[in-house]
């Protein structure tokens, strides 16, 4: 993979530069309300823009259903790129049509455009290989060079992810080549113990990389919602939980295996529970209680894991050389719920060991609970990206940077 000191090298003075990058923050309105994947991007366009390169970057936001929607407009991000750049960032409010081409035939050497939502475009997530071929086409008579710095999108197979690379040449920026770094650091020659702390709402959407997990890890902590569905496959009831029954002979599978190759999967012992979700808009007080997890009453939901489960958790990360992290321990967005999943944070600060946040809402969780990010190893972009590649999958994205 050629990466953007290479292109740096060769010289980018005047040539037009296409970054895609994944400037997928969420949004309340127009406010952003974590800016951590425009900070990520920036090491990448400031190079490019300092070395005199005509920077053309690109990204989706949402999942806007291949035509305009302004509820989905990438022009908050162009703004706070450039209060972050310090410098005037043009914007175009299109993707490939009038406006991105006059815009970027407007741009002078070190000047930085972003163009509008890539995903306005229905050709971008296409499963159509023509239908995304003639939008790359297009996309590519924008720039003269690419460079991929989206990580958070390179599981995707999409026309400015993996076809668009295709098309001109193409180097990887500062963001993907740290994080494919880091992620070979979990992959290849892992130093032991190696801990995975996963929580989050689905079970299904951790089951691949559960099952390579059980083949590398020493320990995997469990939290969240997914953590109900293997409360009842050890037999207990979970009351209203979250619960995928049709995950229970997967992950009685993985208990089995665990249980044999000696890999540790602990399960909360104590949860925090209620009879309603919390209200995550007024944050009114929810007013839990703390049962056994092996106790939870019929009519009621666990939305954390409770206060010996903490110290458990915080104890099993204590000895960790390595540490991943994936998906919050509660429903951390209310005040009342947010307890596990800091513990957890806590629990990674406190390491000696490498750790590594893996995207998504444990990022988000980090930085809104006002943690120093720069107390962990590595804060991930990329939740699913980062997943994926654990699971041993071939990235779209880092394939097509690979040619
Ligand atoms: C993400 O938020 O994980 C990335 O930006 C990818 O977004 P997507 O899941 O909508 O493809």
């Amino acid at each position: 993979m050629k990466t953007i000191d290479e292109l740096l090298s060769e010289g980018v003075a005047g040539k037009r530069v296409f970054v895609r990058a994944d400037l997928n923050v969420p949004l309340d309105g127009t406010t952003i309300t974590d800016d951590g994947r425009i900070r990520a991007v920036l090491p990448t366009v400031k190079a490019l823009a300092e070395a005199g390169a005509r920077v053309i970057v690109a990204s989706h936001l949402g999942r806007p259903k291949g035509a305009p929607d302004p509820a989905f407009s990438l022009a908050p991000a162009a703004a706070r790129l450039g209060e972050l750049l310090g410098a005037d960032v043009a914007f175009a409010t299109d993707t490939v049509g009038d406006s991105a081409q006059g815009v970027v035939a407007g741009l002078a050497d070190g000047q930085v455009a972003v163009v509008e939502n890539l995903r306005f475009n229905a050709g971008e997530t296409s499963k159509d290989d023509a239908e995304r071929a003639a939008f790359a086409d297009r996309l590519a008579a924008l720039a003269d060079v690419y460079v991929g710095d989206g990580f958070g999108a390179v599981h995707r197979k999409h026309a400015s992810v993996y076809d668009l690379p295709a098309r001109l040449p193409h180097y990887a920026g500062h963001l993907i080549a740290t994080e494919v770094g880091v992620l070979k650091k979990l992959t290849d020659d892992v130093r032991r113990p190696y801990v995975v702390a996963l929580g989050g709402a689905k079970v299904s959407d951790k089951l691949a990389v559960i099952d390579q997990l059980l083949a590398k890890a020493d320990r995997l902590l469990i939290g969240g919602g997914m953590a109900y569905t293997f409360l009842k496959a050890k037999g207990y009831e979970v009351g209203i939980s979250l619960l995928q029954e049709d995950q229970i002979p997967a992950v009685t599978e993985y208990l089995e295996r665990a249980e044999k190759s000696g890999v540790e999967i602990v399960l909360p012992v104590d949860v925090l529970v209620a009879s309603e979700f919390p209200d995550l808009k007024t944050k009114a007080p929810a007013h839990p209680t703390t049962v056994a997890a092996d106790a939870i009453p019929a009519d009621q939901e666990g939305l954390d894991i409770g206060p010996e489960t903490r110290k458990l958790y915080a104890s099993k990360l204590a000895d960790a050389a390595t540490v991943f992290w994936n998906g919050p321990m509660g429903v951390f967005e209310h005040p009342d719920y947010a307890e596990g999943t800091k513990a957890v944070a806590q629990a990674l600060v406190d390491s000696k060991g490498f750790t590594v946040v893996g995207g998504g809402d444990s990022a988000a969780a980090v930085r809104t609970l006002g943690f120093d990010e720069t107390a962990f190893g590595h804060i991930s972009t990329g939740g699913g990206a980062s997943l994926e590649y654990l699971e041993g999958k071939t990235l779209p994205g880092l394939a097509a940077l690979e040619d």
